[in-house]
């Protein structure tokens, strides 16, 4: 039996603007999709146990058996003369938001490798991994499956003529505490993502305008978490979560679960990956404030 982990992540910066080429800055969090792949008689048999929002594991059904037959692909494997069962588990709760789809495209390619005794790079779990996210997401950045396979805090930033992208860590004085928030809600992240680029196309100047906004925010960001300035972090994740507000992406439960979280103290609050449902992430430094945080939204 092959076994595989992915990590799963929360975006502080520039979700849907790293589609374009705009840089982003991701976390992986300590939780994982953990995935058990042995051969089988026949086809793909995927039992998956992850603890999610209700329906998240039938509605991303079809899109994980895709996932599964371009990840082979990538691999250099046909299909059809391969059979697997495919157990998959772990503590990342199944919320779309915490790139539960590209931790579990990590650790299944992993536990495919394994099994069939292939020795693959993490460079090339990545890439393989990108492919299954196309299943997901329609047109990818890459972020999630980055921050799946290597861990840590990343500066990524899409290479948008097909070479290698940026993939910079990013040091910090000490980790930091964060809350997530999750809305219950599953999102369809394909749908969010070819919304913006349709918004995108019908208003260049509007979005344009938009876009050159959210590449300050992820240099500033940077700069801000580099020097351990967690106040500005804070705010100018505030200002990241009014962008996605302007570029549709929000939605009414985020917002107000960004709100609780920046009434209660927060240093700042934000949605995090998709939007249109999924999760939202904030910066609560102490443990204090993250539990002050988090009862507050558990009592919404
Ligand atoms: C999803 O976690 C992040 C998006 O920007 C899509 C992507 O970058 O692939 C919405």
């Amino acid at each position: 039996m092959g076994k595989g982990s992915g990590f799963g992540k929360v975006i502080l910066f520039g979700e849907h603007f790293v589609v374009h080429g705009v840089p982003g800055i991701v976390s992986a969090i300590d939780a994982t999709a953990d995935a058990e792949v042995a051969r089988a008689a026949k086809g793909i048999n995927i039992k998956d146990e992850r603890k999610g929002s209700k329906g998240y594991a039938e509605e991303k059904r079809l899109q994980q058996l895709e996932s599964i037959d371009r990840m082979l692909k990538a691999m250099g494997i046909k299909p059809e003369t391969v059979a697997f069962n495919i157990w998959l588990g772990g503590n990342l709760p199944g919320f779309s938001g915490l790139g539960a789809s590209a931790a579990s495209s990590v650790a299944i390619a992993r536990g495919v490798a394994e099994e069939l005794e292939m020795t693959l790079s993490s460079e090339k779990i990545n890439e393989v991994a990108y492919e299954a996210e196309k299943a997901y997401a329609g047109n990818p950045s890459g972020i999630d499956n980055t921050a799946a396979t290597y861990g840590g805090l990343l500066w990524f930033k899409k290479n948008m003529t097909g070479g290698a992208n940026t993939i910079e860590r990013i040091s910090i004085r000490k980790p930091v505490e964060i809350i997530i928030g999750s809305t219950g809600k599953v999102a369809n992240t394909k749908a969010m993502v070819e919304g913006v680029a349709e918004r995108k196309r019908k208003n260049p100047q509007k979005y344009d305008y938009i876009f050159k906004q959210a590449e300050a925010l992820a240099y500033a960001g940077r700069k801000a978490l580099e020097v351990y300035d967690l106040k500005k972090v804070g705010e100018l994740m505030n200002e990241n979560h009014r962008l996605l507000q302007e570029i549709e992406v929000s939605s009414r439960e985020l917002d107000l679960l960004v709100d609780i979280a920046q009434k209660q103290g927060a240093f700042g609050a934000k949605l995090t990956g998709g939007g249109g449902g999924g999760c939202m992430t904030a910066l609560t430094p102490t443990r204090t404030l993250q539990e002050k945080v988090a009862a507050a939204i558990e009592r919404e």
